[in-house]
């Protein structure tokens, strides 16, 4: 019998998830079939019960349910344990085992995709919202030379410091600190801003030349990040496109035992930085 998967969001018709988990299902013979499925916005629990009644094996969470997630697992795994939020499960009997793969998914492009060591290099992160707290075991994971992170709002930044500091190393500022700091190898925009169209108010001298703009948005071309990024003559930019796929490619492993090459799902989901 076909295996069911799903993506559960509000709106979820924008996601990109079934293109991703079918596409890697026929590369690897798989017979699964993946669903989107939209909770409202106070129906999470109810909608996940009936999908596993129904015989459901597993699921991403996607906006606005990671909190959701978390409270509904029934086992973390440390990574989503750490960053709060859960965005794969899956279903054994009445357990739910439930981790986090947006934060290796973005390591894993960064470095695999766009051959970027992290190893002491000098990175920084704009915000520290639930997209940072999600990334941080990953990166601190591979030790870059210094990692730090700047958020308007710094009792937040701070509290991420005091969170993760027992697993490596970094720092966080305000943004009026970074004009003052040497270019950064990379430099990664975590923040919501690009989603309203807006720019962090960041330097445009934390840019290196032989560097990298990483945005985590996806699909909406040049960001206000990106293009200040690029008008500074910086080698590569890049959008979280790889970093969605990639984190796809960990759920489907943890689900089916089997890796997916995320190459050809890349390709066909890029849309050109213009
Ligand atoms: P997410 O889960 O996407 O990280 P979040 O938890 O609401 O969302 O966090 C949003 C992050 O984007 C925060 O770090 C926020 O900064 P503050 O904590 O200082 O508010 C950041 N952010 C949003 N809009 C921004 C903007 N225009 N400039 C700079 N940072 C912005």
């Amino acid at each position: 019998m076909t295996d069911v998967y799903a993506v559960i969001g509000n709106p979820i018709g924008h996601s990109k998830s079934p293109l991703i988990h079918l596409a890697y299902a026929v590369q690897t013979g798989q017979d699964i079939d993946y669903i989107a499925l939209e909770a409202p916005i106070d129906g999470f629990a109810a909608k996940v019960d009936a999908f596993r009644q129904s015989g459901g094996f597993g699921l991403n969470i996607t906006a606005p349910f990671k909190l959701d997630a978390f409270a509904y697992a029934t086992e973390l795994r440390e990574r989503a344990k750490l960053a709060g939020a859960v965005n794969a499960m899956k279903f054994e009997g009445g357990r739910v085992i439930a981790d986090n793969f947006d934060g290796v998914g973005l390591t894993n492009d960064i470095q695999r995709n766009l051959g970027f060591r992290l190893a002491g290099r000098r990175v920084l992160v704009l915000g520290a919202g639930g997209a940072v707290r999600g990334a941080m075991l990953p990166f601190l994971e591979q030790k870059p030379g210094e990692l730090i992170i700047a958020n308007r709002d710094m009792q937040k930044a701070l509290a991420l410091v005091q969170q993760f500091s027992p697993y490596g190393e970094f720092s966080a500022v305000g943004y009026e600190a970074l004009a003052t700091l040497p270019a950064f190898d990379i430099v990664i925009n975590a923040t919501s801003a690009s989603l309203r169209g807006e720019l962090p108010p960041v330097p445009a001298t934390v840019f290196s030349a032989g560097g990298i703009a990483y945005e985590l948005v996806y699909g909406k071309g040049l960001t206000p990040f990106l293009r200040l990024a690029r008008s500074t003559g910086i080698e590569r930019v890049a959008d979280g496109v790889g970093m969605l796929v990639e984190q796809a490619a960990e759920a489907f492993q943890w689900w089916r035992g089997v890796r997916p090459d995320t190459a050809p799902v890349i390709a066909r989901l890029t849309i050109p930085l213009l």
